[in-house]
């Protein structure tokens, strides 16, 4: 997808995985801008013991072969997420497999987890980490279409990802991938992530699970019991919706896949906001979804986000985005007298009651 505008409008022309590839391209050769300006110091925060400069991340999706940390930090994100990494390479589905809708300000993917491995990523991670490159990296994990044991996918990731990451994903949540999603009824679940938790090393970074916005109340409340039962660090509310919600209008509406951008903002904050109430605000959740703007940023720490991340703004904003978003986001907070970004998470689930 055209990452942004990096090489200028003509990117917009080409389909959107062909772009995707040549921002990548791009900003592994250093054709990268660069955020000048450095973090507002109310943006700072402190989550699992790490410290974020700023709350907002990129997720998943952009960077899946930890090919571009180091640029997309110099961007200015506070960190970066990689992946969906599965242990041994596949091609994903078929192309085309994204699509743009522009008059939405959104995306239908079905990539498929599409990846070079586990192999090829850590070799990158180990050389990023060797850099020594201020900045967080969280690893999201993913399983091999035609794994018939999805828990031995992911606890052969977490084993050999965890001394490389600074926090670890589950990821149960992509609609392209036969059968993932199921991972996320109660008995699944707990297995998974307790087959998971006993490979992780020690000491073992935070391990989170990545839900889906198609979720009903028992699923949710099944999820959140779960978590807080295994001992999961965090919930990562949300991946993509397999719903179409009335009034759409890209022409692209009726293709398979995980719609993301801005029709997913209100569906994915209000899992967001349920799992906080159900968790009684215990775990540091990361709000994504439909993310455009720092007033969008601070709805979902106000819903109970500790960290914020985007992916589908960026294509249709460019990389100007993420300092905007930033200073929107510290102005929001200072309007309502917050003095630290950790006193607002949650804040509408205090003052409502
Ligand atoms: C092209 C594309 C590929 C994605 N790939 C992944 C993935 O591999 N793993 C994952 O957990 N989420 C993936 N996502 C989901 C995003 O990380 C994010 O949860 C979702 O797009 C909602 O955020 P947004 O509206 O800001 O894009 C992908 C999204 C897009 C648009």
């Amino acid at each position: 997808m055209d990452a942004f505008s990096l090489l200028g409008p003509p990117l917009r022309l080409l389909d959107p995985e062909t772009a995707h590839h040549l921002t990548l391209w791009a900003l592994e050769r250093g054709f990268a801008p660069r955020a000048t300006e450095s973090d507002d110091p109310l943006l700072a925060t402190e989550v699992w013991g790490r410290r974020f400069e700023n709350p907002l991340g990129l997720s998943a999706g952009f960077d899946k072969d930890a090919r571009v940390m180091a640029p997309m930090l110099g961007l200015g994100f506070g960190f970066v997420e990689v992946g969906s990494i599965t242990p041994r390479p596949q091609p994903g589905n078929p192309k085309p497999r994204i699509f743009r809708l522009p008059e939405d300000a959104a995306v239908i993917n079905r990539l498929g987890f599409n990846n070079g491995g586990i192999e090829a990523a850590a070799a990158r991670l180990k050389a990023f980490r060797q850099a020594a490159v201020p900045g967080l990296v969280g690893v999201n994990l993913g399983k091999n279409k035609d794994t018939a044991e999805a828990a031995d996918d992911y606890a052969h990731g977490a084993a050999l990802l965890a001394p490389l990451a600074d926090y670890l994903v589950v990821n149960v949540s992509s609609p392209n991938t036969p059968g993932l999603r199921a991972l996320q009824g109660r008995g699944e679940l707990e297995d998974l992530l307790g087959r998971v938790m006993a490979v992780l090393p020690d000491p073992a970074p935070p391990l989170l699970l990545k839900i889906a916005p198609d979720l009903t109340a028992e699923d949710k409340a099944d999820i959140a019991d779960v978590c807080l039962a295994v001992g999961v660090a965090g919930i990562i509310a949300t991946n993509t919706t397999i719903a179409r919600p009335e009034g759409l209008k890209g022409k692209a509406r009726g293709e398979a896949g995980g719609l993301s951008g801005r029709p997913l903002f209100d569906p994915s904050t209000a899992v967001l906001s349920d799992l906080y109430r159900l968790t009684e605000g215990k775990l540091p959740l990361i709000g994504v979804g439909g993310v455009t703007s720092g007033a969008d940023a601070y709805r979902k720490i106000r819903a109970g986000a500790s960290l914020v991340q985007l992916y589908t703004a960026l294509a249709y904003r460019g990389p100007t985005l993420v300092g905007r978003i930033k200073k929107e986001l510290a102005q929001l907070l200072r309007e309502d007298g917050f003095e630290t970004l950790a006193a607002a998470v949650g804040a509408d689930h205090r003052y409502s009651g």
